[in-house]
């Protein structure tokens, strides 16, 4: 039986949501992944490092018995985050980073930053205290059409922001397009991404195959197939700048099976067997060890994990739906189809 053993993997970017959701979709992550950096996109936002603290509490009580996995927290920039906040951040020792998400661009993003320059003092704050700024990097201009809006954000807020903070670390995160690649791949080596299953494994043909696929919407939304080369060819090709981040984003299958869907593919259960196909696709199964185990923790200063998690080829099928408490059901990414990789326990 073929086998394939990595040094323990880390999420690099995650939603794990709070209440009944959190309980049904930690342990997914917690049985592959020994750190996730936790996005703060609640409802209210994560925005003071006492919040932090209390999610990272409430992460804590929710993870099954004997399961070790350290979340990572991250804060929410707003208009009125302010440089104390920073300084404080940068003292704890559970706060890893700050998310920029511009207001409107995405779940619960209402509360972001809709003036990106308006965040400069904050981000030189950052700077200074070398926190990492983590960016979902997509303008929100309802004129702008949907498929530009991260190639945009490059050429207009990300290259302003890169060259004003010389000494800035930057996570361009979830990165969709050739131009956000070739934007992290030539900017000094602060500045790095993170890249999902999903916009590794699908275009956006995906989204409208044969009706509307629900599943596959997420935001950045999918690109077209020359983009998605793009993005396997900088996962494969063993650069340490591009480290996985599934951005899984649970929703309740009746929000995202809805008129209105939310945005968000809940990859958890799987995400390294997605991330094995895609490698193995590529004829890279080799480097998929760096990507999802050792750049990420080396860009965030971090040591590797000593454990070890291995994967067997064997075809398994993803169920349809996964349950949990108060009539929670999450539908995942690839629900019901066969995989080839699967993760021994
Ligand atoms: O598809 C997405 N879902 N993209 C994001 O940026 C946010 C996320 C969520 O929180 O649901
Ligand atoms: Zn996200």
């Amino acid at each position: 039986m073929k086998t394939l053993t990595l040094v323990r993997p880390d999420d690099w970017h995650l939603h794990v949501r709070n209440g009944a959701l959190l309980k049904a979709v930690l342990p997914h992550t917690a049985r592959q992944f020994g750190r996730a950096i936790i996005m703060p996109n609640l409802k209210p936002p994560v925005t003071s490092v006492e919040q932090a603290l209390a999610y990272r509490e409430e992460i804590l009580r929710a993870l099954p018995q004997g399961m070790a996995f350290t979340p990572l927290m991250t804060l929410y920039l707003t208009g009125s985050t302010s440089v104390e906040e920073i300084g404080k951040a940068a003292r704890c020792e559970h706060v890893y980073a700050f998310k920029l998400y511009p207001a409107g661009a995405t779940t619960h993003s209402d509360a972001g930053i809709a003036d990106v320059r308006s965040a400069y003092p904050l981000f030189a704050a950052m700077e200074k205290h070398d926190v990492p700024l983590l960016i979902h990097g997509e303008v929100t201009d309802e004129q702008c059409d949907i498929f530009d809006r991260e190639r945009v954000f490059v050429d207009t807020a990300l290259t302003g922001i890169a060259g004003h903070f010389p000494g800035l670390r930057i996570v361009v995160e979830h990165v969709t397009t050739r131009e956000a690649v070739q934007f992290v791949e030539s900017a000094s080596e602060r500045i790095a991404a993170t890249i999902t299953p999903q916009h590794l494994m699908f275009n956006r043909n995906a989204l409208l195959a044969g009706g509307i696929r629900p599943h596959h919407y997420c935001l950045p939304v999918l690109k077209r197939e020359s983009h998605r080369q793009a993005l396997v060819a900088a996962a494969t090709g063993g650069n340490p700048k591009f480290f996985l981040g599934t951005d899984s984003a649970p929703h309740l299958t009746s929000l995202k099976e809805n008129a209105c869907g939310c945005a968000g593919c809940f990859s958890a259960p799987a995400a390294l067997e997605l991330y094995a196909e895609v490698f193995e696709s590529a004829g890279a199964l080799d480097k998929l060890e760096a990507f999802a185990s050792f750049h990420g923790a080396d860009f965030y200063r971090l040591p590797r994990n000593t454990g070890t998690v291995t994967l067997t080829k064997t075809s398994w099928e993803v169920p349809a739906v996964y349950r949990g408490e108060d009539n929670v059901a999450i539908t995942p990414l690839k629900a019901g189809e066969q995989l080839s990789w699967q993760l021994k326990v």
